[in-house]
């Protein structure tokens, strides 16, 4: 009789590997095309985001970035490469319901209160009616909504039913969101103040947050880190920490500092693929 064949063990989760909020190694996307033309949406993508940190995704259209949070989210699958999501499979943390989702357009439910869309998770996950009342209660207090909790959406501006995705995306108390161009279709008033509102919402949930943006200023004022991929093929082209202090004490006088409008510009030619002006926090990934 042969000896029984050695069964590897699983590799042990542990360290810090275990403590990311997203890890992302060596991860390609290519999508078959017409006639077997193949496009690369994204190339050995290598990322990783620490738990309560804030890190944007900025770049030209098509450099990938929804490709990137749609893999992390699992709504989509890597051609190669893994993603962990607090350690785990993403596919397992999409089960687990470990992070929350806001994208560019609100998808609220016409026929459902502003309340009614913030419940209808936790209905989903079979919270009882108490519970689910008490938790859209307190987060619609949280995106400043409660004179509204009895209106439908096609009675809220842009601004504020963008405000319901985003307490209906923070219902499960997710220590994870995924936000792509969430205020993309603002107006840019409205825009500034949405971004301070989630700079103090992520203050107050300790949330790591993973964000699309085309805008360099949305980026900077809201992240610990700015991520700029390239197109064609799709690669991470640098990654920039911005130093303007914690996430959570930053506020409007910020957006007049002379150390952001630097930072701006540092992203700006990160953006345009020069160097930047004194490369200062600059790192390899
Ligand atoms: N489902 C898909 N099928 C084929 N090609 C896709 C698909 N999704 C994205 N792509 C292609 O992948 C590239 C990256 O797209 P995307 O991630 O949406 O870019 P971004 O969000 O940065 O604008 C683009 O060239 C896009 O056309
Ligand atoms: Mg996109």
């Amino acid at each position: 009789m042969s000896a029984p064949e050695a069964i590897p063990e699983p590799a042990p989760v542990h360290g810090k590997a275990a403590s990311l909020a997203v890890d992302v190694r060596g991860v390609s996307r290519v999508f078959a095309g017409r006639k077997g033309a193949s496009v690369t949406a994204l190339d050995s993508v290598g990322l990783t985001v620490e738990p309560g940190e804030f890190v944007s995704l900025i770049g030209p259209s098509g450099c990938g970035k929804s490709t990137l949070l749609r893999l992390i989210a699992d709504l989509d699958t890597p051609t190669t490469g893994e993603i962990r999501v607090f350690g785990k499979p993403a596919r397992q943390a999409r089960i687990d319901q470990d992070y929350g989702i806001a994208f560019q357009q609100a998808g609220l439910l016409p026929w459902r209160t502003v309340s009614g869309n913030i419940e209808l998770p936790l209905e989903l996950h079979g919270a009882g009616r108490a519970a689910r009342r008490a938790r859209a209660a307190e987060l619609i207090e949280l995106v400043g909504l409660s004179e509204f909790a009895g209106h439908y959406p096609d009675q809220l501006s842009g601004g504020m039913q963008q405000r319901v995705a985003i307490a209906r995306s923070l219902a499960e108390s997710p220590s994870l969101l995924l936000m792509d161009e969430p205020f993309g279709a603002l107006d840019e008033m409205t825009r500034e103040r949405m971004q301070n509102e989630l700079v103090r919402i992520c203050a107050e949930t300790s949330a790591a947050v993973v964000f699309v943006t085309h805008s360099i200023p949305e980026a900077v004022f809201l992240s610990n880190r700015v991520v700029v991929l390239e197109p064609r093929p799709g690669r991470i082209r640098d990654v920039l920490r911005v130093g303007l202090g914690e996430t959570g004490a930053r506020g409007e006088t910020l957006r007049e500092d002379e150390e952001f409008f630097h930072v701006v510009s540092q992203v700006r030619e990160l953006l345009h693929g020069e160097a930047p002006a004194g490369a200062r926090g600059v790192e390899a990934r």
